[in-house]
């Protein structure tokens, strides 16, 4: 449901200064001509001034992106904490509450000895705990509050079943597992969309990968070399369950055959791609032409495209994080930063912008991969300092994956993952046994020819099913609402 109107407060002021302010649509808002409505305090420059900085600071730093993530982590693990009194918990991004069972122990009292441990909550409506801390707080000390209330709790549990106090000395509870649900076999069907190679070759330099001069020196080879390529990747992925949607190459269009490009699809929304590169501009209306008859066929609902200017390159730059119930923008060499707002806006999620710095890793899927466990393989050197530690803060260290030169070389780390299967079109013995090790089954197909593109198994193919909200039964541990949990 989206409101009309919405009163904001509190955070607006940036904890300075008492702000609020009522954010409307268009048609609400101008119900007032200028003047027709008088406010005392309305339009205060300071405080305008102090609303304005403090959105700001939200959108630089990441905090909604940052709730969600960090939001998941909080409500996985007090959610892990099994048998204590509580009764149920629920919470969206890092705004949660705790409801406990009155019978074994009051709020009130909880609240007091957490305070005694330095840690600040509030009770409210008698049996519920609620912790909202700031947004900018650090994994560690969100860490280190959930321990102590875990360790209260246990008190508590000790003192109403020996009638002793071990306030502290309780065993403290090992933190709970990393969600594995996104690895349980997905209800829609993959749905990949992929365009035949008929048409490509390295004739234009759009990256450092691209060398016409050689391609022309084996072109016929390289050409078979490409269809044999692209026919096996398919047949891999049918192999593996999916359905693949051909869409007809163009001539004169050899990149078209990346349909990563072609725009990113969530919720059966489609987000076209604004190419940075003229060379790649003809592939718009070709693949606008795609997605029109996708939804003549009732195979997705809307399509709707960048504002002018803004460049974005479709799920190449841009990957939904299941997991993290995010999306991650990949900017600074194709698309834009700003995407980031309008990909937030469309599909009514959060988003964490990554800077990209090497030419040679020029989308965001030459140098991230995600994969359906949580887990992040990522190539750090393709990153800003930034961009480096957005990721080491919303992605736990034991399931974030530096990939190496070796692997990221061969554009290895350009792979799909459909579950527990990883198609990719290199794997050093390194990645393959984390891998293997993570419960992953690799598959291994060469793509030599495109990676003349700088491409591999990723850019070749573009997801068309994904979801934002989990169905019943899935995602168990990611759900941010009780009512989605009871739903499951
Ligand atoms: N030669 C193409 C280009 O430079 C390759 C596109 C690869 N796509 C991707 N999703 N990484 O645009």
């Amino acid at each position: 449901m989206r409101p009309d109107g919405l009163i904001v407060g509190k955070a607006l002021g940036g904890g300075l200064l008492p702000v609020s302010a009522l954010v409307g649509t268009a048609e609400l808002m101008d119900v007032f001509e200028p003047g027709s409505h008088g406010s005392t305090f309305g339009g205060n420059p300071l405080a305008a001034r102090v609303a304005l900085e403090a959105l700001r600071v939200i959108e630089d730093e990441g905090l909604v992106a940052r709730s969600a993530a960090l939001g998941a982590h909080l409500l996985a693990r007090l959610r892990g904490l099994g048998s204590l009194p509580g009764r149920e918990v629920r919470g969206r991004g890092l705004w949660v509450g705790v409801d406990l069972d009155p019978a074994r122990v009051s709020a009130r009292q909880v609240v007091r000895a957490l305070a005694g441990r330095g840690l600040l909550s509030k009770d409210t409506h008698e049996t519920v705990i609620r912790f909202a801390p700031p947004l900018t707080i650090e994994r560690s000390a969100l860490d280190w509050g959930i321990d102590v209330f875990a360790d209260v709790l246990h008190g508590f549990e000790a003192q109403r079943q020996h009638g002793a106090v071990r306030l502290g000395a309780a065993r403290r509870p090992a933190p709970a597992p990393v969600p594995r649900a996104a690895v349980q076999a997905p209800r829609e069907r993959t749905r990949l969309m992929m365009s035949a190679p008929d048409f490509f070759e390295v004739n234009y330099r759009i990256n450092p990968w691209m060398e016409p001069e050689r391609w022309r020196l084996s072109a016929p080879r390289l050409a078979a070399d490409a269809r044999s390529g692209w026919t096996r990747l398919k047949a891999a992925y049918e192999r593996l369950g999916a359905v693949v949607e051909v869409q007809a190459p163009a001539h004169g269009l050899p990149d078209m055959v990346f349909t990563a490009n072609a725009a990113m699809v969530l919720d059966r929304k489609v987000l076209l791609a604004q190419f940075a590169c003229a060379e790649r501009r003809g592939e718009e209306a070709q693949n606008r032409a795609f997605f029109e008859a996708l939804r003549a066929r009732g195979a997705v609902d809307e399509i709707v495209a960048p504002p002018r200017g803004l460049y974005f390159e479709g799920a190449g730059d841009a990957h939904w994080d299941a997991v993290r119930r995010l999306v991650w923008v990949g900017h600074g060499q194709r698309s834009r930063r700003e995407m980031q707002y309008e990909i937030s806006e469309i599909y009514a999620v959060p988003t964490v912008a990554l800077e990209l710095v090497d030419p040679r890793f020029y989308h965001l899927d030459t140098c991230l991969c995600l994969l359906a466990g949580g887990e992040v393989i990522y190539y750090p050197p393709a990153f800003s300092a930034s961009a480096r530690a957005q990721l080491h803060e919303l992605v736990d260290r034991d399931i974030l994956i530096k990939a190496g030169d070796d692997d990221a070389h061969h554009l290895a780390v350009n792979s799909v993952c459909l579950a527990r299967d990883v198609v990719l079109c290199h794997a050093s013995g390194a990645l393959r046994a984390i891998l293997t090790e993570r419960g992953y089954r690799p598959h291994v197909v060469p793509l030599d020819s495109f990676n003349r593109s700088g491409e591999a198994a990723n850019c070749l193919t573009i997801r068309l099913e994904l979801q934002t909200r989990p169905r019943a039964g899935e995602l168990l541990f990611v759900e941010d609402d009780a009512s989605e949990l009871r739903a499951a």
